[in-house]
């Protein structure tokens, strides 16, 4: 602890030079970047500044650092991939994840203390800024004051966005759906989410309920097309929850045979059907602590969906071939390309699980109705592209052939049919409507 002077002893106190030492800090994410940028001047670093992994990589040439510390949600940037090719580059560079979910080996600054200091202040801040959140006002959605959010970070310098409201279809049971914002109401708006990307209004609105919704272990249905980011979507729920240092365990439902499915699910026992050599941890069991992602959950067979309903209802599960009960703590993220309210109605879902999963509902939309993020989106891939080879970009005519597309595969053919022009141009830097493709996309 520093100690305090009086101030008639100040002048004979000994002058102690500090040398400022330099920390790269790389957030898509201005407010924590300035957060944090002002707590690390204020312990004499140098900061530099990165809003990209590229940016942070050629800053990093120019001068290297002491220390980087890096956000793994930088919109173009596989964290592992990065950790690796950075230290192989600079192997004295302490690289430090803003999150603290990445392990990172290596060189450890002297200094390390103070960073982890100031990301804890600045994680304070953002906790602070979640308790002045508003509440939602439904009981189900109450502030977890208990658990704070690590990493939510609100902004309060957005604009109103328009919110969707959701169809009389999905309303017919408990589920929890936000109230439309008047217009005129000032709102403490959340930013989008780093890496999903689009400003459209129902893009944003996707950002704030997973913003929302993330730090509690609220059960959480996504509904969108085929390659409208669902899977990001649970991603980013994750990320966002105190539950991101536990795994994220993921299970395609419409993958697995039926037969298989209870068992890769709830796990088994030796000897519990043919060909069980060894007993075996479901995914569910695998989860504990942190979050079950049920993908295509609609396509799960009735059958399961009854024990799997138990689960849900009390948390605890028994093995194939068990008699013994487990209780497992995990939060359930479940997706689907169907309106399972209407699969319900079909009789192909149990509308029992269906309102236990949907107790928040977020919808990815089609990539035609935000049509207006186009260009973001064209420039996001060409720039993660551009991480292992020139960054190419579309001239006008590729860009209006991508306009009057009508992508039924959505981002999923965007980035597909980008990939392939972007192979056809060869050296070229630019993509011209020659190198546009849809014929192939693989949705
Ligand atoms: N808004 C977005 N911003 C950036 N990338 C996106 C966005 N939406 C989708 N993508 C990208 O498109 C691809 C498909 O997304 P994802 O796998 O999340 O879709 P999905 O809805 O789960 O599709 P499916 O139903 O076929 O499983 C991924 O590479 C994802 O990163
Ligand atoms: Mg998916």
């Amino acid at each position: 602890m520093l100690a305090t002077l009086p101030v008639s002893q100040l002048s004979s106190a000994p002058l102690i030079r500090i040398r400022p030492r330099t920390a790269l800090l790389a957030s898509s994410d201005p407010s924590f970047r300035q957060r944090l940028n002002t707590t690390l001047t204020g312990l004499c670093w140098e900061v530099r500044e990165a809003e990209t992994g590229a940016q942070a990589w050629a800053a990093a040439e120019s001068s290297v650092p002491e220390a980087v510390i890096i956000d793994a949600w930088l919109p173009d940037l596989d964290m592992a991939e990065f950790m690796h090719d950075f230290r192989s580059t600079f192997p004295t560079v302490d690289v430090i994840d803003a999150e603290g979910t990445a392990t990172c080996k290596g060189p450890r600054s002297p200094h390390r203390q103070e960073i982890y200091y100031a990301l804890r202040t600045s994680q304070d801040t953002d906790t602070a800024a979640w308790n002045a959140a508003p509440d939602l006002g439904d009981g189900a959605a109450q502030k977890d004051t208990k658990k704070p959010p690590a990493p939510v970070r609100l902004a309060t310098n957005v604009s109103i966005i328009e919110v969707v409201e959701p169809s009389a279809e999905t309303l017919s049971g408990p589920v929890l759906v936000l109230p439309a914002i008047p217009a005129k109401r000032e709102q403490p708006v959340v930013e989008r989410l780093p890496g999903l990307i689009g400003n459209a209004s129902s893009m944003m609105d996707v950002s704030r309920r997973i913003r929302l919704v993330a730090p509690r272990s609220t059960p959480v249905l996504i509904e969108g097309p085929t390659g409208s980011g669902k899977e990001l979507v649970a991603e980013g729920l994750h990320r966002l929850s105190t539950r991101s240092r536990k795994p994220l365990i993921a299970i395609n439902c419409a993958a697995i045979p039926e037969a298989l499915l209870e068992a890769e699910l709830f796990g088994h026992t030796r000897g519990a059907f043919t060909g069980a050599v060894h007993g075996r941890m479901g995914r569910i069991e695998a989860a504990d602590g942190g979050t079950l992602f049920l993908d295509e959950i609609g396509e799960m067979p009735l059958a399961l969906q009854s024990k799997l309903l138990r689960f849900v209802e009390c948390g605890e599960l028994q093995r194939v071939g068990d008699n013994e009960t487990l209780k497992v703590d995990v939060r359930i993220i479940a997706a689907t390309h169907r309106q399972l309210a209407r699969s319900t109605q079909e009789g192909t879902f149990r509308s029992d699980l269906y309102y236990r999963l949907a107790v928040f509902l977020i919808r990815t939309p089609s990539l035609i109705d935000h049509m207006e993020d186009l260009p973001l989106l064209v420039g996001h891939f060409l720039e993660k592209m551009g991480r292992t080879e020139p960054v190419k970009r579309v001239d006008p005519s590729a860009m209006a052939m991508l306009k009057q597309h009508d992508w039924p595969g959505n981002v999923r053919e965007l980035e597909h049919v980008l990939e392939r022009a972007a192979i056809l141009a060869g050296d070229d830097t630019t993509i011209t409507a020659g190198e546009i493709d849809f014929g192939m996309s693989v949705n």
